[in-house]
């Protein structure tokens, strides 16, 4: 979910309704917000998305300074009018925002049933909101005091906004586990999830901390207090780097196709500063202050979800080839929950897009916990992972907002290479020449990037022949195994094509049964790797009629003369091929989606960033 809140001396409304489009990535199913006129507050919510909320926003006043919007992905609750949030107290005076889940929900409702309130919705957030009326009744105490007293009670995790009729120039905030940053300009203050909301009014802004709460008070400095034992925080301001034309879509149809195109660029930007081949160096502080580590360790564990889990499966072939040290990849969902063996002689990396997945900051405080050494890869700087790692290094991919993730995988590998390169350096696997030869080479990647992206025109032909396929197959050995699970996963999230991701040489244990003429089959057919085999794949597709949709390397014959199709990528070094054969599998998929008139940008069901377990 996404949350959005203003107090200042403008108009709420605008701010908080083009705060919600921004923060849409977060969850779209339905969007909600309320007003603050001086004398009443003013809220309307619906079904559906921001734009929806825009137009039954006519039948409100939208008039006042002060305002709190939401932009919902459902955990409790169908998405529906009543589900949504903003969500009022019983009295009708204090008013909510939630991102996150209040686990035990049930108890306190039942609670709070006893004692006469009623609910109108199936949410977790209209019971946090009457236990904190409850709590402001009962103990007389002021909104902020309530706010703390009720989160002592509950379990589970949150970003909150809160406002109360009764001190209209104040909003109460709080988070754990959810992200929440405060903007703050002059004589006003802005609340949201992340900073992409406030931009262009201010470049200075607060995060708060997990178990941390603040008022927000008009002519004051904010105050932050720590929701357990009532401790005096101190806000730390930090400086934006983000600018509003890196979050708008410049002229692309969707933020997907102008982050696929951004790849070239967001590549170079993620090696920029680190990888001086003239010198023949990679600096990264990250490592070269924490190498013994790495050294030393007995294993890399991976963790991370959905594309950023296959940028660590990439990672294993990387870390073990060239590193030669031993990698462990698991879903952060599984491994936190699986009692794993964790030791103090273990590096754990922790990848993620956003920096704010819940599985995988969860995994990271266990590992922590048992002793672990935490290096984070993320791309939003600040974020709560990149907060919590030990050490780490950002992708510097700039904000990604389609939830389908690209340029986020490719700069996530570029960043991984880096590391593994460093580490075989430093272990001494690799020769002075070939520790050159990769550098030099990883240089060539924005351009050979740029290069795939030239098959654009082709592959929209390629994707008008099987936009109507109901199940597609992706198949791809050794590092480019990991890329046909992706490509599979992006047709998956963005055209509801059922697809699946396989190493090429287990097809004959099972997918084979599947292979008719209906059937497209996607291939990841570069010379470099095993080439030889995976034509083998290919032969006995063909002999079952299957379509076979090859990505090959620059002037390949052999497979020209039996796939149906090919898409060529340039020729590189073996585990570098994930840069380039992602490129056309992030087209195809982006250009089925359109045909099929899906939302690209905002798949059903799905959200960009996962800050639920
Ligand atoms: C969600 C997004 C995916 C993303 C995954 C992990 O499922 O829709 O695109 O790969 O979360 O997100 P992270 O921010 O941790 O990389």
């Amino acid at each position: 979910c996404g949350i959005v809140g203003y107090i200042g001396h403008r108009e709420a409304f605008p701010i908080v309704i083009k705060g919600l489009q921004r923060l849409e990535y977060r969850g779209y199913d339905s969007a909600g917000i309320a007003l603050y006129d001086g004398n009443q507050i003013n809220l309307t919510k619906t079904k559906g998305k921001v734009e929806d909320l825009k137009n039954k926003a006519k039948e409100i006043s939208q008039k006042g300074s002060i305002g709190i919007g939401h932009t919902r992905w459902a955990t409790h609750g169908v998405p529906n009018d009543i589900n949504s949030h903003p969500h009022y107290s019983n009295s009708g005076e204090l008013v909510i925002i939630h991102n996150g889940i209040i686990e035990n929900y049930e108890s306190i409702k039942q609670e709070l049933t006893k004692r006469g309130y009623t609910f109108q919705s199936d949410t977790d957030t209209e019971v946090l909101i009457n236990l904190i009326e409850e709590v402001k009744k009962t103990e007389g105490v002021k909104l902020g005091k309530a706010v703390q007293i009720a989160l002592n009670q509950v379990v589970g995790a949150y970003a909150i906004a809160v406002f109360d009729k009764e001190k209209p120039d104040e909003i109460v905030v709080a988070k754990l586990g959810s992200p929440l940053a405060i903007g703050i300009g002059d004589e006003e203050f802005f609340i949201a999830s992340d900073a992409s909301p406030f931009i262009e009014f201010t470049n200075n802004a607060v995060y708060l901390e997990d178990e941390e709460m603040a008022i927000i008070r008009l002519g004051k400095e904010i105050k932050l207090r720590k929701i357990k034992d009532d401790a005096v925080a101190y806000p730390r301001i930090l400086e934006l780097q983000m600018n509003l034309e890196e979050i708008e879509k410049g002229g692309y149809d969707h933020f997907m196709l102008k982050e696929i195109y951004e790849q070239p660029r967001a590549i170079k930007d993620t090696y920029r500063g680190r990888l001086l081949a003239d010198q023949g160096l990679i600096r990264m502080a990250g490592i070269d202050l924490n190498m013994e580590k790495f050294l030393n360790a007995n294993r890399i564990i991976i963790v991370a979800c959905g594309t950023s889990w296959h940028a660590g499966l990439v990672a294993e072939y990387i870390f073990e080839d060239l590193a030669r040290i031993p990698v462990e990849v698991e879903y952060a969902s599984e491994f936190r929950y699986r009692n794993p063996v964790i030791t103090d002689k273990d590096v754990l990396i922790a990848i993620s897009q956003s920096g704010e997945t819940a599985d995988t900051l969860a995994a990271i405080k266990l590992a922590k916990e048992k002793g672990a050494f935490v290096f984070g890869v993320c791309n939003v700087v600040g974020s709560s992972i990149a907060r919590e790692s030990d050490a780490g290094a950002y992708t510097h991919a700039g904000p990604e907002i389609g939830v389908a993730s690209t340029k986020a995988f490719t700069t996530q590998i570029t960043v991984l290479t880096l590391m593994a390169l460093k580490l075989a350096k430093a272990k001494g696997v690799f020769s002075e020449s070939r520790y050159h030869e990769y550098l030099c080479e990883l240089e060539t990647i924005p351009g050979k990037v740029e290069k795939s992206l030239e098959s654009n025109t082709l592959i929209e032909i390629i994707a008008d022949v099987y936009k109507d396929s109901t199940n597609c197959l992706y198949l791809g050995r050794g590092y480019n195994f990991p890329v046909a699970l992706e490509g599979a996963l992006k047709l998956k999230e963005i055209s509801y094509i059922h697809a699946e991701g396989y190493p090429a040489a287990e097809m004959k244990h099972g997918p084979i049964a599947l292979i008719d003429e209906h059937m497209p089959v996607f291939v990841i057919a570069t010379k470099k790797g095993h080439y030889e085999k995976v034509v083998s794949n290919i032969q006995e597709i063909k002999s079952r009629k299957g379509k076979i949709i090859a990505i090959v390397t620059e002037g390949d014959e052999q497979v020209k003369d039996l796939a149906d199709h090919v898409i060529e990528v340039p020729e590189t070094l073996e585990s570098l091929t994930p840069l380039l054969t992602t490129i056309p599998l992030q087209l195809i998929s982006y250009h089925i989606a359109v045909m099929r008139g899906c939302n690209v940008d905002q798949p059903r069901n799905l959200a960009k960033s996962v800050t639920v377990e």
